[in-house]
């Protein structure tokens, strides 16, 4: 008997043990994992520097909630502003992107008194009531609340002319995935996200990038946002953040600062001291093995060496890079899978989504390469 929820569709492996960039399977089988269980496993599998520091603050203190103080969550919240090398004051610890998103909004409907968001098409920010409306064609799907919680407009993905008819002083907010990870490593470029920048600028709404899949290393910069040089008003993350551990952070900047006020906000989970040692170890173990260069030099290389086989180009960022594929990606997925790759596949059917953990070296790429020849076009 299977007491589990069928929550996704299962790939064809059980996972008993992993070690770096490999999955061990019950049949004994070593699996490349390229997917990284949802762009999460940053660090890979059994990381060190990661482990030791979860291990040490369970036996030093497993949780404590934000009602006591805790150098740990100081030390977290102060290392992610410092790590996104951009203007944010506060960072608000939740528990997954959706929360993430959820409080974001929130504070933007409190601090600009409006109530209308525009988002972009083919956009995923989760499955909560407000993460949902926001997420395009969950409505047709899966939303399941009896009506979305406001109104939402949406726009084409890079359309700078829809911009100014759909962002108008009745705006509270944008969000938007400066890359899209579910809807298939497709970046929006610098051009559509300074337009949404100066028309919020012109019309006073505030700037939400969902950098859940992007952020935290994943395009080879702090987030997406300092790679494409445009500063939101407030960026949510997750993912890979805690390397597993499940955690999210909501960051604001100076406009949205003064807004998160005693008692508006609150969590039992969020910033726990587990979940702050694991925020601390992953930014050291970015920063110390100096992972930001390494994804963007084999990200590079991926998209100079496999466009071979069924694929026959790539976008996104990083390691959030999507292979478009002439076939199915989603059969392109099983024979991988056959020959011992996990990948990822996207809403979109020709996109082939790769989420690899930012220790994957250009060897590992080499044989993504040599299985897609072996798949054909
Ligand atoms: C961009 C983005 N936002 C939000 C979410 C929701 O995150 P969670 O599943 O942690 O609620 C996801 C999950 O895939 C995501 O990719």
């Amino acid at each position: 008997m299977d007491y589990l929820a069928p929550v996704f569709a299962q790939y064809p492996l059980e996972v008993v043990a992993a070690n770096g960039v490999w999955l061990s399977t019950r049949d004994g089988r070593q699996i490349l994992d390229l997917y990284g269980g949802h762009a999460v496993a940053a660090l890979g599998y059994a990381h060190r520097g990661w482990t030791a520091a979860l291990t040490a603050q369970a036996a030093a203190c497993n949780f404590q909630s934000n009602a006591v103080p805790m150098a740990v969550r100081a030390r977290a919240a102060e290392r992610l502003v410092r790590f996104s090398q951009l203007p944010f004051e506060r960072v608000f610890f939740v528990n997954s992107g959706a929360e993430a998103n959820e409080n974001a909004l929130k504070v933007a409907f409190r601090l600009t008194g409006r109530g209308k968001v525009v988002a972009v098409e083919g956009g995923f920010h989760g499955r909560t009531a407000a993460a949902g409306a926001v997420t395009w064609g969950a409505q047709n799907k899966w939303f399941g609340f009896p009506r979305a919680p406001f109104e939402v407009a949406f726009i084409a993905r890079r359309a700078l002319a829809a911009i100014d008819a759909q962002l108008r002083e009745d705006t509270a907010a944008v969000i938007v995935e400066p890359v899209q990870g579910v809807g298939g490593a497709f970046d929006m470029g610098a051009e559509f996200l300074a337009a949404l920048r100066r028309r919020c600028d012109e019309t006073g709404a505030l700037l939400i990038f969902d950098e859940v899949q992007c952020g935290v290393g994943r395009t080879g910069h702090p987030f997406a946002a300092n790679l494409y040089g445009v500063v939101p008003d407030m960026i949510t993350t997750a993912k890979a953040l805690g390397n597993g551990f499940p955690c999210a952070a909501l960051l604001v900047g100076p406009r949205v600062a003064p807004a998160l006020t005693l008692d508006s906000l609150g969590t039992t989970f969020g910033g726990g001291p587990m979940a702050s040692a694991a925020i601390e170890a992953v930014i050291d173990a970015i920063e110390s093995e100096r992972l930001l260069e390494r994804v963007r030099r084999v990200g590079a290389y991926i998209r100079a060496t496999c466009i071979v086989g069924p694929v026959i180009g790539h976008q996104g960022a990083g390691f959030l890079t999507g292979l478009i594929t002439r076939t199915p990606a989603r059969e392109v997925h099983a024979a991988l899978l056959a020959r011992g790759i996990l990948a990822g596949t996207a809403s979109d059917p020709q996109i082939l989504r790769l989420l690899p953990p930012y220790i994957l070296e250009e060897a590992h790429v080499d044989r993504l390469r040599e299985a897609l020849a072996s798949i054909g076009a």
